[in-house]
């Protein structure tokens, strides 16, 4: 997979070259890179922004850098996703399926956006990461592929699922422990001691139903309606 970040602060990146994510890059997992939108800009001194027509407050990049930028990355196999709060907000199935695409450029707006043009020439897509406001697209960008990535074979350490994650079929994950096996009166749950695969399978399950109930009873019903569903059609 391969993920171009077009932005105009790169020096933002820097963390996406640490941990499993810089590790990745390394053995070839993904290629991730960081494109600058000045360096399409056919202005003096680079410049990329300017007033927004109509007047208000702040500074719009400009079309022409983002839409040469986006056509100069561009394949028939890429998927362009804007970041925005205006876009719909990231969930772990949005994250699923945009781990299957081959090529995806992310769009980092910052100031007070992008000039319009460019995103009904080329966006494909909007996402948000919520709904709060940040002062532009890098970190919703950052966050966005980070998510993806834990879906790309050998990114997670060996042994370690997407699968069993939180939010991963609905659910949250259950509670895990290390040693020692009692910390400040508190004792590790019997079962986890006991060897035994099925038993501790059956606590971890029941444990992600109950701890989303109790943490995050939206999910919780959506869970049990999809649930219901499901059996109704069998
Ligand atoms: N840019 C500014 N705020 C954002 C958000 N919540 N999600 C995505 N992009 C953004």
């Amino acid at each position: 997979m391969k993920i171009d970040i077009l932005t105009l602060f790169p020096e933002m990146f820097a963390p996406l070259k640490t941990s499993l994510i810089g590790k990745a890059q390394d053995k070839n997992l993904v290629e991730i890179d960081i494109v600058d939108y000045r360096e399409y800009s056919e202005e003096k001194h680079k410049k990329v922004d300017d007033y927004p027509y109509g007047g208000g407050a702040g500074m719009l990049i400009q079309a022409q850098p983002v839409y040469d930028a986006i056509m100069d990355k561009k394949t028939e196999n890429s998927h362009v996703i804007y970041l925005s709060p205006k876009g719909k907000v990231l969930t772990q199935n949005l994250v699923e399926e945009y781990s299957k695409y081959e090529h995806i450029i992310l769009l980092c707006g910052h100031y007070e956006g992008i000039d319009q043009r460019a995103i009904d020439l080329c966006v494909d897509e909007m996402v948000s990461i919520g709904d709060y406001v940040l002062t532009g697209g890098e970190l919703p960008a950052m966050v966005l592929t980070d998510a993806i990535l834990r879906y790309i074979p050998n990114v997670l350490h060996s042994g370690e699922s997407v699968e069993e994650e939180s939010i991963v079929g609905g659910l949250l994950e259950y509670p895990q422990y290390t040693h020692p096996r009692e910390y400040k009166g508190l004792e590790v749950p019997e079962v986890l001691l006991s060897g035994n695969h099925a038993e501790i399978k059956k606590w971890r399950d029941d444990k992600r139903v109950e701890v989303t109930k109790i943490l995050r009873p939206d999910l919780y019903k959506k869970y049990i309606k999809e649930n219901n569903t499901k059996k109704d059609k069998k």
